[in-house]
């Protein structure tokens, strides 16, 4: 027990009785280094109104949790609810929050030092036992002289430290009295208080940080654009998300708390793997329903507690649908040509456009004939885009391409395991991928007549049966198909079966070849020669006449896919602004060669032979590589014929 002659002593000489506790005396220490008068010792900082606001507000937390706890203390404990203590609760910078009076409390005069909004600390109000907690972070008791401040002489104060998860002051919680009031209980009551406070302030911390967690997972469950469901071990629900409850038309509300065969039509396959306890990753499955047939991709992930019993489940599915749509996007099953990009002015050409147009407008299969590269695929996308379906998918499918033992598989899918080599989880098919589209089965002339068999029906029923399948699948496709070939003919030779070619003949279009479009040629030359330069970002180069002429005297077996590609080269390797015809492939300009004077003459044949070799020799620029490769013959053929006209041409040739 530090006396009143100990603290004079100390103020007037600054010795110290060995009786005083050490931590006391360092803090006096210091209260006299910074020249604390003792006798003042009244804090004078004081928050008031606005800034006192602020303060509580920051301490929001602490004071939700704090103030019925300490409240209930002096409401009901016997030694308290008629005591001179007063309860006060500090902010870790020393502002008192809150002073709680004993609820039939007496002789509180000291309750005066204890105002909210005053701030106690060592340098403000010296030796107490608020500010030597803020200092130390343990829980002590400073009675009566041990106060560097006169004023406090009569007080005795005990103050434990409220720390939050982190381990972090947030507040100081004390009990302060008349000095003779004082015992040793006191200080037991205040640890237990601040220790309770503090506990309460973790569990709160981390109870909102799990509600917060759990608010995130709940979003994203709940903005899922998949259907969940989870399901404990007797398959009652636990949960189902928005996205779920609609695509299985479930009131969400009512579903919590309610078997799940009890809210569905029909059986529901997760039960059977909840009983099995048995999961899977990515399976389809078609479910009856009343509503007629729904087509799931499904993941079945089982729930089990640490010795194997299963606990639940969750059901995750997703509509084939789609998973379809989502395939097309990726792949890029889509159509990205319209009306507006096809070139030309050609009657042909635009009767082919007008009869495109009407079929756009309607839902009948067309049969797109034209040479290789006039456009056929052109057509077909401008269809699609022009008509109902071209939010819907643009499935082409080259029939010519695919191998002969695949081309049904392609088109029909397959079950799981219906063929060696087949995916366990089966395939759909291009049919299937098309649904609400259009597909186009392009060089249609190559399909096998097996095939064709198969299509037939297809077209037919408007429903097609995987391959190993058992069930068939509605679909809502338009078929747009295209052949170089003649078909007629191909159905004159048996090489096409006649009833599908009616069926796809409803709409025919034919488009004409680029050598039957003369007024088009030079449209098209300017149009392609403008929107690459344009695309290379490079100056707009021009043909000359005469090269103008060999071009729209060529007969363009390649159609407008070869004069494209003439047209890039030319712009490639040609370096100045004017390509001339020196530029022009060598088989172009052999064409533009006026038939020979000496055709009119009588010769023989041998002689005819000569004259023709020489010519195409000298068209070729003497280069014997060329000439015997237009000539089609060897080269060793042509050097023979070539000593035939003349012993000395190779030795001029070299
Ligand atoms: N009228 C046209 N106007 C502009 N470009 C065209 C026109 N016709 C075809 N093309 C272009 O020519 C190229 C070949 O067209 P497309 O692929 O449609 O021909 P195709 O008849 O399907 O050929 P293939 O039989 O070889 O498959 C494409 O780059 C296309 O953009
Ligand atoms: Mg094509």
């Amino acid at each position: 027990m530090v006396s009143e002659q100990d603290w004079n002593t100390f103020m007037e000489t600054g010795e110290v009785s060995p009786t005083i506790p050490p931590i006391v005396v360092q803090s006096w220490n210091y209260c006299r280094s910074i020249k604390l008068n003792p006798l003042k010792g009244y804090s004078q900082e004081v928050v008031t109104g606005k800034a006192f606001e602020e303060i509580m507000s920051h301490n929001s937390e602490l004071l939700k949790i704090a103030i019925p706890f300490v409240q209930r203390l002096f409401m009901e404990m016997k030694d308290f609810k008629n005591s001179s203590f007063i309860g006060v609760l500090s902010d870790k910078d020393g502002y008192i929050l809150k002073t709680i009076l004993p609820a039939h409390g007496t002789d509180l005069s000291h309750s005066l030092y204890y105002s909210e909004g005053l701030r106690q600390t060592e340098e403000l109000i010296g030796t107490s036992a608020i500010s030597l907690v803020q200092k130390t972070l343990k829980p002590l008791q400073v009675a009566g002289f041990e106060h560097y401040c006169k004023i406090h002489h009569n007080t005795s104060c005990s103050a434990a430290p409220i720390i939050d998860a982190s381990g972090e002051l947030v507040g100081v919680f004390s009990l302060a009295g008349p000095k003779d009031k004082v015992n040793s209980h006191t200080l037991g009551m205040v640890i237990a208080t601040a220790s309770a406070i503090s506990n309460l302030m973790k569990a709160d911390q981390a109870n909102s940080t799990l509600s917060e967690k759990t608010n995130m997972y709940m979003t994203i469950l709940d903005s899922m654009n998949d259907g969940l469901i989870m399901l404990n071990a007797k398959g009652i629900v636990q949960y189902i998300n928005p996205f779920g409850a609609k695509t299985l038309h479930i009131d969400r509300r009512k579903a919590i708390n309610r078997p799940i065969d009890s809210l569905v039509d029909f059986d529901p396959i997760i039960m059977h793997a909840l009983r099995s306890g048995v999961g899977y990753t990515d399976r389809e499955f078609f479910i009856e329903t009343k509503r007629g047939t729904l087509d799931f991709v499904k993941t079945a992930i089982i729930l089990k507690d640490d010795d194997g019993m299963t606990t639940g489940a969750i059901d995750i599915f997703r509509e084939i649908k789609r998973v379809k749509d989502l395939i097309n996007k990726i792949t890029g099953a889509t159509a990205k040509f319209t009306f507006d990009d096809i070139l030309g002015n050609d009657s042909a050409l635009l009767e082919a456009i007008r009869m495109a147009k009407i079929a756009a407008n309607g839902n009948a299969n067309v049969l797109i004939q034209g040479e290789s590269g006039t456009g056929k695929e052109l057509i077909a996308q401008s269809i699609h885009q022009a008509s109902a379906r071209h939010d819907g998918p643009f499935i082409a499918i080259n029939c010519g391409a695919i191998p002969r033992n695949l081309v049904e598989s392609e088109l029909f899918g397959y079950e799981g395991g219906a063929f060696t080599g087949a995916k366990s989880n089966g395939q759909a098919g291009k049919f299937e991928l098309a649904h609400g589209g259009t597909i186009f089965l392009d060089e249609i002339g190559d399909m096998p007549l097996e095939i064709q068999v198969q299509l037939l029906r297809v077209l037919q029923e408007q429903r097609i049966m995987r391959i190993g399948g058992t069930r068939y699948i509605d679909i809502d496709v338009r078929v747009l198909a295209a052949t170089n070939k003649d078909l007629a003919e191909g159905v004159a030779n048996g090489n096409f079966r006649a009833d599908l070619y009616y069926r796809l003949n409803v709409l025919p279009i034919t488009l004409p070849p680029l050598r039957e479009r003369h007024s088009d040629i030079v449209l098209l030359i300017n149009m392609l020669l403008e929107n690459k330069c344009q695309r290379l970002d490079i100056q707009r180069k021009h043909f000359d006449q005469e090269s103008f002429d060999i071009m729209q005297k060529y007969t363009w077996p390649g159609n407008i896919r070869e004069l494209e590609n003439v047209v890039e080269r030319m712009i490639y390797t040609c370096p100045h602004e004017v390509i001339t015809k020196d530029f022009l492939p060598a088989n172009m300009k052999k064409q533009d060669t006026p038939p020979p004077s000496w055709l009119g003459d009588n010769m023989t044949l041998k002689e005819f032979e000569h004259r023709y070799i020489m010519q195409v020799y000298e068209q070729c620029d003497k280069n014997i590589s060329q000439t015997a490769k237009s000539l089609n013959i060897g080269r060793n053929t042509l050097y023979s014929k070539l000593k035939e006209v003349d012993e000395n041409i190779l030795v001029e040739n070299n």
